[in-house]
């Protein structure tokens, strides 16, 4: 398959590396924008690491996607400064209007929620980073407001 054959190359190309499978790990997202199930038992053998071993990794460090993201990806900080904020209300309230949660994306493809851990905008919490611009204070209705602008 192509994604075989794709991964076949990253592979190579990281071939003698110490410590590989990260690297390998965000150079296949990176290729694919997530990591698609079947490359792991390809990483997986290639690696002479289990399944399961890969997948631990991945989902260990939260980085990995294991889907396509939806065409914009939300962003909320969960940490302490927004947490005290508010941010665990906008939180609920972004899940309940988009009926997913953590790491989902919206039937039609249009939404990803992901929690973030501090975005170093402490000072306007809650804050949420928008397709890679970061949001300030949001509140219910600033969030209402992204999601109906992110068509
Ligand atoms: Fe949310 Fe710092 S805790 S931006």
């Amino acid at each position: 398959t192509e994604i075989a054959a794709r991964v076949g190359e990253i592979l190579d190309a990281h071939q003698g590396m110490e410590g590989p499978l990260l690297p390998i790990l965000h150079a296949i997202q990176a290729a694919f924008g997530y990591v698609p199930r079947d490359a792991l038992p390809i990483i997986a053998k290639h690696l002479n690491l289990t399944r399961a071993e890969v997948h631990g990794v991945m989902s260990f460090y939260h980085d990995f996607r294991e889907d396509p993201a939806g065409r914009h990806v939300l962003k909320l900080c969960r940490a302490e400064a927004c947490q005290a904020m508010g941010g665990d209300r906008v939180a609920q309230h972004a899940q309940n209007r988009l009926g997913i949660e953590w790491h989902e994306t919206t039937k039609d493809g249009r939404i990803t929620l992901e929690p973030v851990f501090c975005l170093g905008l402490c000072a306007c919490a809650p804050a949420a980073l928008v397709d890679g611009k970061v949001v300030g204070r949001v509140d219910e209705a600033r969030l209402d407001a992204i999601i109906e602008g992110a068509r």
